[in-house]
């Protein structure tokens, strides 16, 4: 059986003071929740990573992207085997505005995913359309394209530890959620390639989020959905209340 997840991403807000005691705000409030049907991740900027880790045990910790390249003369990057050692579970890869500001591709990302794996790291990996490619009815190809570009050269073994997030660029940080149904008509989608890909067994038990403008008042009728099984929440995760409300609309 999958598991529902709604994982922060904070992007690049807060400082390291301000992430711990927002960090700490979440734990407290997860710690206190009687009984959550989710796990619950931040995603946090990699300065942060190893204060946010010490104040956070049933929360658990992501970093927001990993370098392309395993070490060496790489000034300023940060590679997956760093971001593991700071006891961070996951890393967030193939975010749209990593792919639109940072030009980061396919390939790359390829070489993302496999570094992060062979250093034991879960992905949460990002795809999704712009609104061009969706008015042009392009957008379950561009999401096959991404899925299948950095992902398929896994064996099912490395894929049980992908959690993929379907991110509609037209939603992030534009307070327009794709309506449920939209969002659910893309996840089955996404399910039906995985399940042609590596069988029925695998796409089911693969964790598919959410992401965009998801809030308190949308995340219900969103996590309602059949295929949707958690959220990846930008704004709405920088206030530990607005986060938790989404966390408890499981
Ligand atoms: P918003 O929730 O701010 O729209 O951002 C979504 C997102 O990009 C999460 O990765």
């Amino acid at each position: 059986m999958r598991k529902n997840i709604v994982a922060g991403n904070w992007k690049m807000n807060t400082t390291v003071p301000e992430g711990v005691a927002l960090a700490h705000a979440v734990e407290a409030a997860v710690f206190a929740a009687p009984e959550l049907k989710c796990e619950v991740i931040v995603g946090v900027p990699f300065t942060h990573l190893t204060a946010v880790k010490n104040v956070i045990s049933k929360v658990k910790l992501a970093a927001e992207n990993c370098a392309d390249h395993k070490s060496g003369a790489y000034t300023g990057e940060v590679s997956a085997a760093m971001v593991a050692s700071t006891g961070a579970e996951y890393v967030i890869l193939g975010h749209s505005e990593r792919r639109g500001y940072y030009n980061e591709t396919i390939e790359m990302l390829k070489e993302k995913v496999d570094l992060a794996l062979s250093n034991g790291l879960k992905v949460i990996f990002c795809c999704g359309e712009s609104l061009d490619e969706r008015k042009a009815g392009t957008h379950f190809d561009v999401i096959k394209n991404e899925i299948e570009g950095s992902l398929f050269h896994l064996n099912a073994e490395e894929f049980a530890k992908i959690v993929i997030a379907y991110e509609p660029i037209w939603a992030i940080g534009t307070g327009e959620t794709a309506t449920a149904e939209q969002a659910q008509e893309i996840h089955a989608f996404i399910r039906g390639l995985l399940a042609g890909k590596y069988g029925t067994q695998v796409a089911d038990d693969t964790t598919i989020l959410y992401g965009g403008s998801c809030k308190p008042s949308n995340a219900a009728e969103l996590f309602a959905k059949p295929d949707i099984d958690g959220g990846l929440i930008g704004g709405a995760s920088l206030k530990a209340e607005d986060f938790m409300g989404i966390v408890t609309a499981f």
